[in-house]
């Protein structure tokens, strides 16, 4: 079966150029490593577990965000690093992005607090608390593509996931860093619970996040935007 894979190599060229390689496994991660063996042991890419856990094979197929360990190829599939992430060589990418938008949005527990959680608390962050930093979701984020300040679906996800656990005492705090670049800049077009390996739907967190933020008494920016544009009190 024939593959064809975008490639980069700053030694070999300055331009990403796509190459095809005739394959016999048809799970994606398989057939990758048998290009490294049995083609270009130069070829590079990341994996970890091969069980769909650890999130480090995430990659585009025919411009799909998919982990490489659980998708199957078929003739002709082209196989693309994941989009809005600077290429180091091949397929992989660098991740230095995500640890901004973490630490900028503080999508982590920030101080413990003294409320008992019980498990049904425990339930309500279950689905988020699952997310394993594939990144697919913000390689799949058009506003990522056009904005690189955008915080992104990713930590978006997991400052909802910590504003929602009772073990947080700073909730609030978080709500502030998500304002600017966050929240209210996503379109809402879903493309990134759609591509989410673990069902996680990041477009519904950021629904509720701005539903918080209403409720905590921050305003939509976009709403006042146009009302400003198109409000004349003057009357023309
Ligand atoms: S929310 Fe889903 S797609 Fe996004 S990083 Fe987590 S597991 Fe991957
Ligand atoms: S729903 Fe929002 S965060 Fe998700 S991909 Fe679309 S624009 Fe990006
Ligand atoms: S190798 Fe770990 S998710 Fe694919």
């Amino acid at each position: 079966m024939k593959i064809k894979i975008k490639r980069f190599n700053k030694q070999k060229s300055q331009d990403f150029y796509i190459e095809e390689f005739d394959i016999l496994n048809t799970n994606t991660l398989k057939a990758l490593l048998e290009v490294k063996q049995n083609y270009d042991k130069s070829f590079s890419f990341r994996y970890g577990c091969k069980s769909a856990v650890c999130g480090s094979c995430a990659i585009r197929v025919n411009g799909v965000e998919k982990l490489a360990c659980k998708v199957k190829l078929k003739e002709n599939d082209l196989i693309e690093p994941l989009n809005n992430f600077e290429v180091i060589k091949d397929l992989v990418v660098n991740l230095d992005k995500n640890e901004h938008f973490i630490k900028k949005s503080n999508a982590f527990l920030e101080e413990f607090s003294s409320n008992v959680v019980t498990k049904n608390d425990g339930k309500l962050i279950d689905l988020q608390s699952n997310c394993i930093s594939c990144q697919s979701c913000f390689s799949s984020c058009p506003v990522s593509s056009i904005n690189s300040d955008f915080i992104g679906p990713t930590s978006l996800t997991k400052v909802f996931r910590y504003i929602e656990d009772k073990k947080e005492s700073l909730s609030k705090n978080k709500l502030d860093l998500i304002q600017k670049n966050g929240i209210w800049d996503c379109t809402l077009c879903g493309n990134c619970t759609m591509v989410c390996p673990q069902g996680i739907d990041s477009r519904s967190d950021i629904l509720k996040l701005r539903m918080k933020s209403l409720q905590n008494g921050y305003t939509d920016p976009t709403i006042q935007t146009s009302f400003n544009m198109e409000f004349n009190p003057n009357g023309f």
